[in-house]
C-alpha cells in the first residue's frame, strides 16, 4: 500500500508570540504552552499504544483501566492482514445483499449507526437514494431507523418499503438491548416477514444482524437461525466501531471501497505512531484542543465543516467526543456547524458572542467534483455578471477565508483539519485520527473515555415508565 496524502492539522493560528499583547494571548496559545504539552502527548502516546497492545496480547486488563475499549486502534491491521478472510466475507455478504436488496434499512443507534451515516454522506452521490440503480453503481437505497422513537419516521418508511420482499435490515446492536434499536428490529421484521409472504429462508437471506458475542439480539439471532451474524469485538466501544463490522458492512453494501477506509485508518496509525508531538495530527488536535479549554475556557469544541457531505462525520465525532469525555464535571461540548449554511444561524454569535469556544474548520483540499460556474446571464438585475466565471467552490473557499479573518481581526483564532479529499482514505484517517485523539485527550484530563454510564440513568427510568411491576 502506498502512504496516502496525510491529513493535516494546521494549529498555527492560534499559536502567538510569548511576548504578544495580553488581550491577544487570552484567545491563543503561546510558545511556553507547546512546550509544556509536547512531552506530556509524549507520554499519552505510549500509553494509548501499551493498551492497544493489551488487546492484541489478550490482556489481562487491570481493574484501574476498566473498561478499556482500545482494541479500536488496531482493527485496520487485522482486517487488512491477519483477518483479511473476515473483510473478505464482509464484502461478500454486502455483495449478496445489494444484490438481492433495492432498499437496505440499517438499524442502530448512537455509536451504532453514526459512523456508516459519515460514509454514507462522504463516500455517496448526495442524492444517492433518488438515483436509479445503475446511477447508484448497482447499490441499494440506504435508510437509517432505529435511531429514535418517532412514530412518524418509522411509518414513513414502513409506507416507503411498501409490500415487496426487496429490502433487507441490518440490525446492529453491541448490547442487543437498546429499546430504540430493539423496537424498530422487530417492527421491521414483522414488515420484512410479510412482505416475504411468511418464507423464512427469504426473511433469513435479508437479514443481518451484527452484535456483541452474547445479549438479546444474539439469543435472537440463534433462535431465528439466521445464518450471517457479524460479531462486534470485545474491546470495541460503539462508538469507536465504525472500522469493525458496525461500519463496514453497511458501507460496503452502499459500495463505499472498505479496504481503503481500512487503508487510510492504518495510515494514521502510522503517523500517529512515528510523528514528532507537535507534528502529529492525531496527537496535537488533542493537546491543542485540551490547551485551549483548560487554559482559555474554550469549553465550546466547535468543528466547523465546509461543504454539507461533512455533517454527519461532524455528527459522529460530536457523539465520540461527547460520551467519551462528558465525565465527572469535565469535557468540551462538542458542536458541528455546517458553512455556509450556519453562517446565517450561528455565525453571530460564533463572531461575537461569549468567548467560550474552539474553532476548528474541517476543509477539504480541492473539489471532488466538476465545479459549477456562476455564468452569464441577460437579466442582471442580481448584479452576478460580475462573478460570472467564479465556481462555487472558489466562492466557498472566499467564504471560509473571509470567515477566519473576521474571528482572527476580533482576536478569536481558528484551525484546521484538512482533508486531502472527499473519500474513503481521507475519511479512514479522520475517523482515526479523532478516535485516538479522543482517547488522548481523556488522559489529559485524566477520566477514562470509554463507557457512557451517564446514558444509562434515561434508560433506567424510561423502563421503570413502561415496564412498572
Ligand atoms: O458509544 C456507545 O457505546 C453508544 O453510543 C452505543 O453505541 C449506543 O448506546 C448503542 O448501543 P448498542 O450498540 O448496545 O445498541
Amino acid at each position: 500500500m502506498t502512504s496516502p496524502t496525510p491529513i493535516v492539522y494546521d494549529y498555527s493560528r492560534l499559536v502567538v508570540p510569548d511576548d504578544a499583547p495580553a488581550f491577544v494571548r487570552q484567545a491563543a496559545l503561546v510558545e511556553a504552552d507547546l512546550k509544556y504539552i509536547a512531552p506530556r502527548l509524549a507520554t499519552c502516546r505510549q500509553a494509548v499504544m501499551d493498551n492497544a497492545r493489551l488487546w492484541v496480547t489478550g490482556g489481562p486488563v487491570p481493574p484501574e483501566k476498566q473498561p478499556l475499549d482500545a482494541a479500536f486502534f488496531d482493527l485496520p491491521h487485522q482486517f487488512l492482514d491477519e483477518e483479511r478472510e473476515q473483510l473478505d466475507r464482509i464484502i461478500a455478504t454486502a455483495n449478496r445483499l445489494a444484490g438481492l436488496c433495492d432498499r437496505v434499512v440499517v438499524l442502530g443507534i448512537g455509536g451504532s449507526y453514526m459512523g456508516a451515516r459519515a460514509v454514507f454522506e462522504v463516500c455517496c452521490h448526495p442524492f444517492h437514494n433518488e438515483l436509479d440503480r445503475n446511477a447508484r453503481g448497482g447499490r441499494p437505497r440506504i435508510y437509517f431507523e432505529g435511531n429514535n422513537l418517532d412514530n412518524d419516521a418509522a411509518g414513513g418508511l414502513l409506507d416507503l418499503l411498501g409490500e415487496g420482499d426487496d429490502w433487507g435490515i441490518i440490525v446492529i446492536s453491541k448490547s442487543g438491548g437498546t429499546l430504540e434499536t430493539a423496537v424498530a428490529f422487530r417492527v421491521f421484521l414483522d414488515a420484512l416477514k410479510k412482505g416475504c409472504r411468511g418464507d423464512m429462508g427469504k426473511v433469513r437471506e435479508r437479514v443481518v444482524p451484527i452484535t456483541g458475542e452474547t445479549g438479546r439480539l444474539r439469543d435472537l439471532a440463534d433462535a431465528m437461525k439466521l445464518p450471517e451474524v457479524y460479531p462486534i469485538p470485545d474491546g470495541v466501544g460503539g462508538r469507536f466501531s465504525v472500522l469493525s463490522a458496525v461500519g463496514l458492512l453497511p458501507a460496503a453494501v452502499m459500495g463505499a471501497d472498505v479496504v481503503q477506509l481500512l487503508e487510510g485508518a492504518a495510515a494514521m496509525n502510522e503517523v500517529f505512531r512515528l510523528s514528532a508531538p507537535l507534528e502529529n495530527p492525531a496527537l496535537d488536535y488533542a493537546g491543542i484542543s485540551w490547551l485551549m479549554q483548560v487554559r482559555r475556557g474554550a469549553n465550546i469544541r466547535l468543528l466547523s465543516t465546509w461543504g454539507k457531505r461533512l455533517e454527519a462525520a461532524g455528527l459522529w465525532y460530536d457523539q465520540l467526543l461527547a460520551e467519551s469525555l462528558g465525565k465527572h464535571g469535565q469535557g468540551p461540548t462538542p458542536l458541528t456547524a455546517v458553512n455556509t449554511r450556519d453562517l446565517h444561524s450561528r455565525g453571530q454569535q460564533h463572531q461575537e458572542g461569549s468567548r467560550d469556544k474552539l474553532i476548528t474548520n474541517l476543509v477539504v483540499e480541492g473539489c471532488p467534483s466538476e465545479p459549477i460556474a456562476v455564468g452569464r446571464s441577460e437579466y442582471d438585475q442580481d448584479r452576478l455578471n460580475e462573478l460570472a466565471d467564479r465556481t462555487l467552490p472558489e466562492m466557498l473557499a472566499a467564504a471560509r477565508a473571509g470567515t477566519d479573518q473576521a474571528y482572527a481581526d476580533d482576536h478569536r483564532p481558528t484551525a484546521d483539519i484538512r482533508l486531502p479529499g472527499l473519500d474513503e482514505v481521507s475519511l479512514g484517517q479522520l475517523f482515526q485520527m479523532l478516535m485516538i485523539a479522543t482517547v488522548v485527550e481523556g488522559r489529559l484530563i485524566g477520566i477514562n473515555p470509554y463507557g457512557q454510564p451517564g446514558v444509562e440513568a434515561y434508560k433506567r427510568n424510561m423502563n421503570a415508565l413502561l415496564r412498572p411491576r
